[in-house]
C-alpha cells in the first residue's frame, strides 16, 4: 500500500503542485509538500493506487477525481462572525448608508470563497436583524467556492462542533433566532436559507451573474494565490461588483501590492471607484 513520503520523486511533487495551480490558482511549494502528501495519501489508499504516479494519471481523465482533488487540497477553515470588526462595520456604517442610498432596491451580497457557509449565514443574520427595524429592506446573497464539498455543507446549514459551540457562545440569541436544534448542533431555520443562494465557482473564473454585487466579502483566499493570480482575481470579482460598491477581504491580506479598480476606504475595507 502506498504511504512512503521518501519515495516520492521531486519531480512528481512539482506535478503535483502544478494540478494544485492548474485546478485552483493555489500556489504551493516544497514547504507545503507534507501538508499535501498528508491530505492526498489518505485518497490514494482508498483509490488502491501504486502511487503519485498512477494518480496524476488518474486526474488527467477523471473530472470526478478533479473534484475531489480540489476538496482535498483547499483550506477551509473559517467561522461565524470571523473578524469582528468587520461585522460592526457592516452593521453600524454599510447597511444603514446603502439602504438611505437605495430606498426599495435588493441589497446584492457575494460571499466567494464561502467554505462551509458560515459567513454567508453570518451575513443572512446581520442583514435579517437589520431588516427587522427597517421592513423595506431586503437582501440576496449568493455563496459560491470552488469545493463543492464544503458547499454541501453550507447548503445543508447544519452545524455542529467548534464553529457551532463558538456562536452559541458569542451570540446566543442568533442562535435562538435563526437555527433549530439537531443533534449536537443545529440547523438554519427555512426562513433564513431561502436568502442564501450556494453555487461552485472558480474565481479564476467570471461569474455569469445578471446583477452587480453591492457587497463582496472575499476573505481569507488571496493569501493562497500569488499576485498575478491576485490582480486577476481581484479585477474579476471587481467586474461583477455595482459602481461604489464594497469590497471586504480577509485580516492578513491586502490590495496595496497589486494594481486594481479600488480604493482603500479603511483596513480591509475597499470601494470600487472604477467605473467600467
Ligand atoms: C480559508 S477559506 C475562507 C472562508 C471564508 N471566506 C472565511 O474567510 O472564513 C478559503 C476558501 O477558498 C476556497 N478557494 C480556494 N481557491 C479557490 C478558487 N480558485 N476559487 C474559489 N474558491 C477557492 C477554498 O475552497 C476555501 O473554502
Amino acid at each position: 500500500m502506498f504511504d512512503r513520503e521518501a519515495a516520492v520523486d521531486p519531480s512528481i511533487r512539482e506535478a503535483l503542485f502544478a494540478q494544485v495551480r492548474l485546478h485552483t490558482g493555489i500556489v504551493m511549494a516544497e514547504r507545503k509538500w507534507t501538508m499535501l502528501h498528508g491530505r492526498l495519501r489518505r485518497r490514494l489508499q482508498e483509490l488502491q493506487l501504486s502511487g503519485y504516479e498512477a494518480y496524476l494519471a488518474l486526474l488527467g481523465r477523471s473530472k470526478h477525481e478533479v473534484g475531489c482533488f480540489i476538496d482535498l487540497v483547499t483550506t477551509n477553515e473559517t467561522s461565524f462572525f470571523r473578524t469582528p470588526r468587520i461585522w460592526q462595520y457592516l452593521e453600524e456604517h454599510f447597511f444603514p448608508r446603502w439602504h438611505a442610498a437605495h430606498s426599495g432596491a435588493t441589497m446584492q451580497i457575494w460571499s466567494a470563497a464561502a467554505s462551509t457557509g458560515e459567513e454567508g449565514y453570518s451575513l443572512a443574520m446581520l442583514a435579517n436583524e437589520f431588516r427587522q427595524k427597517h421592513p423595506d429592506f431586503s437582501y440576496r446573497i449568493l455563496a459560491t467556492d470552488i469545493s463543492r464539498a464544503v458547499l454541501d455543507v453550507a447548503a445543508a446549514g447544519s452545524y455542529a462542533g467548534r464553529n457551532a459551540k463558538g456562536l452559541q457562545a458569542s451570540r446566543p440569541e442568533m442562535v435562538e433566532r435563526y437555527f433549530v436544534p439537531e443533534g449536537d448542533g443545529y440547523t438554519a431555520r427555512p426562513a433564513l436559507k431561502a436568502h442564501l443562494t450556494f453555487r461552485p465557482h472558480n474565481l479564476y473564473q467570471d461569474l455569469t451573474e445578471p446583477t452587480r454585487f453591492d457587497l463582496v466579502l472575499l476573505r481569507n483566499v488571496l493569501i493562497y494565490f500569488d499576485e498575478p493570480g491576485q490582480e486577476a482575481v481581484v479585477e474579476r470579482v471587481r467586474r461583477a461588483m455595482a459602481p461604489e460598491s464594497t469590497l471586504i477581504i480577509g485580516e492578513s491580506e491586502s490590495l496595496h501590492r497589486i494594481r486594481s479598480g479600488f480604493t482603500y476606504e479603511q483596513p480591509l475595507i475597499y470601494r470600487n471607484t472604477k467605473t467600467a
